[in-house]
């Protein structure tokens, strides 16, 4: 990989299938950012084990993540695709970086707080240094631009503070990490029951994943809230249907958004023809990436390959990295 250009890092936890929201808040800014920077995607397997210890899965898992990141056009021959747990200095920045994270910060995590609340009886250290191991996944390629969507805003946060940090006490070493997406803020794409996020656990219902059968698909776009629609021109939109045209400016054409907002500012919008048109134009957008999907998983010897070839460009940047890190550091003295 060239040394030229800048630094892309970014990953995928392995703890469900992918979703629209993985898709328009990360996937889809990988594959444009394979062409003009040195990108390295990986699978955050060590960071679905703060939720989910049983491991019996996680291998399809995996796989499946792999997978579906190269049937929405990633290039495993032009990035550097590989699994977390494959990169051992990958812990070993994250050991050196918990020396400079505060419990107090840690708990302050949105993240961690809702992790809390949905599971008392798993408080593990691992799920409080959560955010800690993230940037280590960052800053081990001394990566300047993240594409993710907007529920990681803090977490990039928090990598810029423990880089600043450790550049502070030990040298200018790790470059802040930025958020990135192009042309706008971070994105996030809302349920279809307009009552938060698209979600790989949660919200399964209200969430369209790219492995859903066109008739899943159909299903839950139509069971989308509504009502009985405007009453005087120009009204604003309630949130859920403010929800059914962003899902649609996602996936439908320009024509077909401008349609129905002049039905809806004329109050002649027909929201059941609105959701059986998005349905239609999800069921486009979705099931050639399925169909993919299925068929890169069924090659197990190509996955295991992509994995190798990942592993080793990673491994590349991270050991140069850990070389300086330790140098500055002072750990250099045998
Ligand atoms: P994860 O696995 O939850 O999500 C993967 C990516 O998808 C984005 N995303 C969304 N974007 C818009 N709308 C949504 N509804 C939506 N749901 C998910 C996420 O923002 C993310 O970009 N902690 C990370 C994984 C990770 C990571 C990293 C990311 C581990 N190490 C280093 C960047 C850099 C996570 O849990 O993502």
């Amino acid at each position: 990989m060239s040394n030229k250009k800048e630094i892309v890092m970014s990953g995928i936890r392995p703890t469900g299938f992918l979703h629209l929201g993985n898709y328009f808040g990360a996937i889809r800014n990988y594959v444009r950012m394979q062409e003009d920077f040195d990108c390295y995607f990986m699978v955050a397997d060590l960071h679905s084990l703060t939720t989910h210890p049983d491991t019996k899965e996680l291998k399809l898992n995996v796989h499946r993540v792999l997978a579906e990141n190269i049937a929405c056009g990633l290039d495993p021959d032009k990035v550097a695709l590989y699994c977390q747990s494959h990169i051992y200095e990958t812990s070993e920045l994250y050991l050196y970086l918990n020396m400079l994270a505060y419990k107090g910060e840690l708990e302050k995590t949105t993240t961690f707080k809702d992790k809390v609340r949905q599971s008392p009886d798993n408080v593990n250290a691992g799920l409080l240094t959560y955010p800690v191991l993230q940037a280590a996944d960052i800053l081990l390629h001394r990566a300047k631009f993240v594409p993710v969507g907007k529920d990681q805003e803090q977490h990039l946060e928090m990598a810029r503070n423990f880089a600043n940090r450790f550049n502070h006490r030990y040298g200018d070493v790790l470059p802040e990490p930025i958020a990135f997406n192009y042309g706008n803020n971070l994105i996030k794409v809302p349920s279809l029951d307009g009552t938060g996020k698209m979600s790989k656990s949660e919200n399964q219902n209200a969430t369209l994943y790219l492995a859903d059968e066109d008739e899943v698909i159909r299903k839950k776009v139509m069971k989308a809230k509504t009502d009985s629609g405007p009453t005087e021109p120009g009204m604003p939109k309630p949130d859920y249907i403010e929800n059914i045209f962003d899902l649609m400016k996602l996936v439908s054409t320009e024509e077909v958004i401008n349609k129905f907002e002049t039905d809806y500012n004329s109050c002649t919008i027909r929201y059941g023809d609105m959701k059986k048109q998005l349905a239609e134009d999800m069921v486009n957008f979705i099931a050639p990436i399925r169909s993919r999907v299925n068929a890169i998983l069924n090659d197990e010897a190509y996955l295991q390959k992509v994995m190798e070839q990942g592993a080793e460009k990673a491994r590349v940047s991270a050991k140069a990295t850990m070389n300086r890190v330790r140098e500055a550091m002072g750990l250099n003295y045998f």
